[in-house]
């Protein structure tokens, strides 16, 4: 049986929770409460929350330092939070939708509203959960035939919303790479695994095979608009900023950005990880390689600002590598 939904209030008033709840529960939710910010983060850490509504006026921390918080956190931002704003204040509302609130309700609360836009919301929230998870489905199940990857798929989608954050995009567009960043080698589906496994150095007929995975890569993506991005990831993150990479030989900006982004994001984690046909590098290895060169890598193949956000990055890079691979560690001895 699928579990109720369950739903955090946060108001510091015994009488709006008790007000809340008495309608919420008799529908079926899950209700847990906080009176206040700083108490409605611990409950956080410990419980997976569907959704919060949230009080603005509250000792110890108010909702918006609440809200804040909670969307900047990447274990909790995607939880919709519902803020209940004074209808006089048009500030609050404001600085609610700056604090990343997606909902807001009047007081006093009329009780249809709430019940509808709390359906409605959660509704929305799991499609899109549902989204994601698929996406993710498909990307692991193009590594099932390449030995050698582990969490990269998650590392490539990281970096690259750091460079993308770095570069001042668009919070949607940082979402959008974190995720279809993840659908860069999807087409390896196709590639037979004797060559993806092949230690050493490909054949020219092999590498000509291995080229095609872009190609593979964009036809399994196809043509949603919601999946753009990551057709365009897919297709052209092996191209080179100055025009020397597959299956194109697009250059400079006629290479999206988004896959400009993910090309030193893959780059840079596949130094990093010994691979069949070659050992890895620590940070200061790959930093040396992408930033000076080797016999395979140029920095003129990568696009100058995203170089450039690399080089100044660079710590966050090591230590979001660190990070991630002793999470995917941890859990794989945990899994044993
Ligand atoms: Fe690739």
């Amino acid at each position: 049986m699928q579990r109720a939904y369950r739903i955090l209030i946060v108001d510091d008033e015994d009488f709006n929770q008790e007000l809340i709840q008495a309608l919420l529960e008799p529908k079926g939710y899950e209700v847990v409460t906080a009176d206040n910010g700083k108490q409605a983060l611990e409950i956080l850490a410990q419980k997976n929350i569907d959704l919060i509504l949230l009080d603005i006026n509250m000792p110890v921390m108010n909702g918006f330092e609440m809200c804040l918080l909670v969307k900047q956190d990447p274990r909790t931002r995607h939880i919709p939070v519902i803020m209940i704003t004074s209808l006089e204040s048009r500030d609050s509302r404001l600085k609610g939708m700056e604090t990343g609130a997606e909902e807001f309700l009047h007081k006093p609360v009329d009780q249809a509203e709430l019940l509808l836009r709390v359906g409605n919301i959660l509704r929305a929230a799991e499609y899109e959960d549902a989204f994601n998870y698929v996406i993710m489905a498909l990307a692991r199940a193009a590594e099932a035939n390449d030995l050698d990857t582990g969490n990269h798929i998650l590392r490539v989608g990281e970096f690259s919303a750091l460079i993308a954050a770095e570069l001042g995009q668009s919070d949607k567009f940082v979402e959008d790479i974190r995720l279809q960043a993840t659908l860069h080698d999807v087409g390896k589906v196709h590639i037979p695994s004797h060559i993806l496994k092949k230690p050493g150095l490909l054949s020219p007929g092999e590498m000509e095979e291995m080229k095609k995975h872009p190609g593979f890569g964009a036809a399994i993506i196809g043509d949603h608009p919601y999946l753009a991005m990551g057709r365009d990831i897919a297709l052209y993150h092996h191209e080179r900023y100055d025009g020397g990479g597959y299956p194109s030989g697009r250059k400079g900006t006629d290479i999206p950005l988004a896959a400009r982004i993910v090309t030193l994001a893959d780059c840079y984690d596949a130094l990093r990880n010994s691979r069949v046909y070659k050992p890895c590098y620590d940070h200061g290895g790959a930093y040396r390689i992408l930033t000076e060169g080797d016999d395979r890598t140029q920095p003129s193949n990568f696009d100058p600002a995203v170089l450039g956000v690399f080089k100044k990055k660079a710590g966050s890079f090591e230590e979001l590598y660190t990070k991630m691979t002793d999470q995917a560690a941890a859990r794989t001895t945990g899994s044993l």
